[in-house]
């Protein structure tokens, strides 16, 4: 299977520019669905994987092109997981400093000393025939006590992964993709895909 053009069910230009860095060795043309004029899909899955495959399957039937949808999101051990799949939802207007905020008082009133926390990010490629494919990524780490760093996008300033002592947001971008959630399911997907057209 040649890939040479790819849809990413995304709006989200820190991750479609994250997507192409990723797939860049692979000679892929990736576009947003705005750049390929298509609709943003509404995510009313209740699972990460329900929603990567409503986006890349609504896409894919209207593009007749090979599309990817991702879902992802950040599960606080303390919150009984959420915000999980509802992460983009949680922070008002988009606004990160105030959902980082908000979180960390929500934290606080939960009155749990349990800062664990993970990302997950679920992969689905559906081919022009309709036949999707689901790859599953997810770092661990946990909720540092304030903000700190200003490269990535989300909650990256918040989040500590396992192993290290900064937030995703002083990684660089190619630092983080080695060991994200977003970058292992990657891994997963360009082993199985990618690799034999490089
Ligand atoms: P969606 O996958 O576009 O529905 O949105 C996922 C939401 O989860 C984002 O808006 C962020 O709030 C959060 N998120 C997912 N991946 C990351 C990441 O790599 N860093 C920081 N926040 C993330």
């Amino acid at each position: 299977m040649k890939i040479e053009k790819l849809i990413v069910a995304s709006r989200n230009s820190g991750k479609i520019r994250e997507i192409r860095e990723m797939l860049a060795p692979y000679r892929v043309a990736v576009l947003s669905a705005e750049e390929a004029g298509l609709p943003e899909v509404e995510e009313t899955g209740a699972t990460f994987e329900e929603n990567a495959r409503l986006k890349s399957e609504t896409l894919a039937k209207l593009s007749g092109c090979f599309c990817l949808g991702d879902d992802s999101g950040l599960c606080v051990s303390c919150l009984g997981g959420r915000p999980g799949v509802y992460s983009a939802r949680y922070v008002p207007n988009r606004d990160f400093d105030k959902g980082m905020d908000k979180l960390l008082d929500e934290m606080k009133q939960s009155g749990s000393s349990d800062r664990s926390a993970y990302f997950s990010c679920v992969l689905a490629l559906t081919s022009p025939d309709g036949k999707t494919k689901v790859f599953e990524g997810r770092v661990d780490g946990i909720i540092a006590g304030e903000k700190s760093g200003c490269g990535g996008f989300g909650f990256d300033p918040l989040f500590i992964p396992d192993g290290f002592d900064k937030t995703f947001a002083h990684f660089t971008r190619e630092e983080k993709n080695k060991i994200s959630h977003r970058g292992r399911a990657f891994q997963k997907m360009i082993a199985a895909i990618f690799d034999e057209q490089a």
